[in-house]
């Protein structure tokens, strides 16, 4: 269906978990506690609004979390959703760290496409930012994923090295960049940097803008050039090196400024639909599914419910103002 500003809502991203094996500083804070499990949807809840979604318009879902594989039979929750009917495309975003021994069962499922999240190819920052030594075993799956010739991405998401940095060396944003860029150039894979958002922990944690990155990667790779084909769902703009197999792509939300033609919205792990990732606005799905109505009722509520947060989706973001962001979960809660 369209939003209030016209525009065709066909994507929805569903968080399966809080819960995460990474503790990467912009995302989730050490102390963080995760939900108890009874506030978190059942598959069949989540089943269940997916269909609603699905009569509404929605094409294709991505399963994220938290770190979805770390929630128990995620493949089950995969397998139901590919069956409903109008739902195109089922994808999942992950951190990688138990991607491998997941994929066996996500391709017996059917799953569509991979999101793999490495923000720095150096394994000892890697466990500074996600305080884990993984970096390994994430690109061991990533290599893995290959394997099955379905889309596989990379996303970076663009921090600031001088955070990190013990030498003056380490500063420069362009070695992490570009050694980001070099996954790309034997592998057929998408490599793509994500803006830092002012959202939960990332609001106090300095990333690169685009508007500085972007030019700075241009000069030092002068041939670096358009590709204007379609990758994916999303607003990424997409480069092409010479000889590279894979491409680069930027996802630019906040300088980008793409809600233009946003196409999504988001279901917390706890059942709230959001309509956009800066405010906490939308509705609480649970409430519904857990009310006391008779089922032909409690369907119709669930999809005015939905059809209304679609309805009053907010038409842009406001990361440029702290004080509108009305978001206050952390990211880990809502999916990314
Ligand atoms: N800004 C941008 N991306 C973020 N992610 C987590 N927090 C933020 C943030 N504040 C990313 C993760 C992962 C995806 C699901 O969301 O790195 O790639
Ligand atoms: Fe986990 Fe992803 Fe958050 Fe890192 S960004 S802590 S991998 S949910």
């Amino acid at each position: 269906m369209r939003d209030g500003y016209g525009r065709r809502i066909e994507y929805l991203r569903i968080s399966v978990t809080d819960k995460c094996n990474l503790r990467c500083l912009y995302c989730m804070p050490h102390d963080i506690r995760s939900l108890p499990m009874k506030e978190i949807l059942t598959y069949e809840e989540i089943a269940a609004i997916a269909e609603t979604a699905a009569s509404l318009g929605i094409t294709r879902i991505k399963i994220t979390g938290g770190e979805p594989l770390v929630r128990r039979d995620v493949c089950r929750l995969i397998g139901m959703l590919k069956k409903i009917p109008g739902i195109k495309q089922v994808t999942l975003t992950t951190n990688g760290v138990l991607l491998k021994e997941h994929l066996e069962g996500l391709m017996a499922v059917g799953i569509d496409g991979i999101n793999i999240s490495i923000d720095t190819a150096d394994p000892k920052r890697y466990e500074r930012i996600t305080g884990s030594d993984t970096l390994g075993a994430v690109l061991e799956g990533l290599t893995e994923a290959l394997r099955y010739h379905i889309p596989v991405r990379v996303n970076a998401v663009s921090l600031d090295p001088a955070f990190f940095a013990e030498t003056e060396a380490e500063h420069d944003p362009l070695k992490e960049a570009a050694a980001l860029i070099e996954l790309a150039r034997e592998r057929p894979i998408d490599v793509r940097f994500i803006e830092l958002m002012p959202i939960g922990a990332g609001k106090s944690f300095p990333g690169i803008p685009h508007d500085v990155l972007i030019p700075l990667l241009l000069k030092r790779f002068p041939a670096l050039a358009r590709d204007e084909k379609k990758h994916g769902n999303g607003p990424a703009v997409y480069y092409r090196m010479p000889g590279y197999q894979g491409s680069i792509g930027f996802i630019s939300a906040v300088h980008g400024m793409f809600c233009d033609s946003c196409n999504r919205i988001r279901l917390t792990a706890q059942g709230y639909l959001k309509s956009c990732l800066c405010y906490d606005t939308g509705i609480d799905l649970k409430e519904i599914l857990r009310s006391s109505l008779p089922e032909p009722e409690k369907n119709r509520a669930l999809a005015a419910g939905m059809e209304k947060a679609i309805l009053c989706k907010p038409k842009a973001h406001s990361f440029a103002k702290q004080e509108n962001i009305s978001e206050k979960h952390a990211m880990s809660a809502i999916g990314g």
